[in-house]
């Protein structure tokens, strides 16, 4: 049977780009997110490219929704051998501005969101000594003008990546994470237009600053999180590997 694999957000973005790229390393893939409806695109496409994957609806930073998710899945696939947390949402705002429920929002998808999917997870693959957690930061977890909510919890993801590859290592579980830079998805089209910029502009200005001189694809963060979920990094744990081109430099 082949091993499974569960993202989170996955519906569209970087976490369709890497559902379609464990498929095509073999995994089954349960494609989570909010809207299971919304999965059917990653799922058809996984499955035209000779792949299989199933939709599942499920909100993160829900308790009751997470621990149902995995049941589900672990049930109708038979294992939980990577997952990969990936579902995120922007709340922008300089501090002055920023309200309770913009911090709220953000601390519950990124960092709730990772705790319960983890957890979740762990229950299968501690069980089974073995399994793969990969967990998204991102460059911002450095310091961005606007993003005291979203710097700080993808920051607060790296530390929990650090203490779950120190508790779980044990059991055979790598965890890692990584920090993308600008990659091209709605998330920054919808940042672009937040800030009045045509998005085309808003990735050449990305671009300049970048020492490779371009932005990100969505496929750039899948190769990375492909080998975070492969044998070939069995020695690699409680990482953060940055995917920015070199910006952060
Ligand atoms: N795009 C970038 O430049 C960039 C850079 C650094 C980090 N990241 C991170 O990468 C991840 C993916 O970003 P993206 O650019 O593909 O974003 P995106 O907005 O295109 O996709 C995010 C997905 O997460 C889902 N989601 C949101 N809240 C959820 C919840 N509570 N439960 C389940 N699913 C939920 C959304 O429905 C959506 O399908 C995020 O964690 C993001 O913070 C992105």
């Amino acid at each position: 049977m082949s091993k499974v694999a569960f993202v989170t957000g996955a519906a569209r973005g970087i976490g369709a780009a890497t559902a379609a790229r464990l498929a095509a390393d073999g995994f089954t893939v349960a494609i989570a997110d909010l809207d299971e409806a919304a999965c059917k695109t990653a799922v058809d496409a996984i499955a035209a490219a000779g792949g299989q994957a199933i939709a599942v609806g499920c909100n993160v930073s829900d308790e009751a929704s997470v621990d149902a998710a995995f049941e589900r899945v672990a049930a109708e696939l038979g294992s939980i051998d990577a997952l990969v947390n990936n579902a995120g949402v922007l709340r922008d705002n300089l501090l002055f501005k920023m309200s309770v429920e913009d911090w709220d929002t953000v601390m519950s998808v990124h960092l709730r969101g990772a705790f319960l999917c983890s957890r979740a997870a762990q229950r299968y693959m501690v069980k089974q000594k073995s399994g793969k957690i990969v967990n998204t930061s991102s460059v911002s977890a450095l310091g961005s003008r606007g993003q005291a909510n979203y710097s700080a919890a993808k920051m607060g993801i790296q530390g929990f990546t650090r203490t779950l590859a120190i508790e779980l290592g044990p059991y055979g579980i790598n965890v890692n994470a990584v920090a993308p830079g600008f990659i091209v998805t709605d998330m920054t089209d919808a940042t672009a237009a937040r800030v009045g910029v045509d998005p085309e502009d808003f990735r050449k200005a990305a671009a300049e600053i970048t020492p490779l001189r371009r932005v990100g694809k969505p496929e750039d963060i899948a190769n990375v999180v492909s080998f975070l979920c492969s044998a070939d990094s069995s020695f690699v744990t409680g990482q953060t590997i940055y995917v920015d081109g070199g910006r952060k430099l």
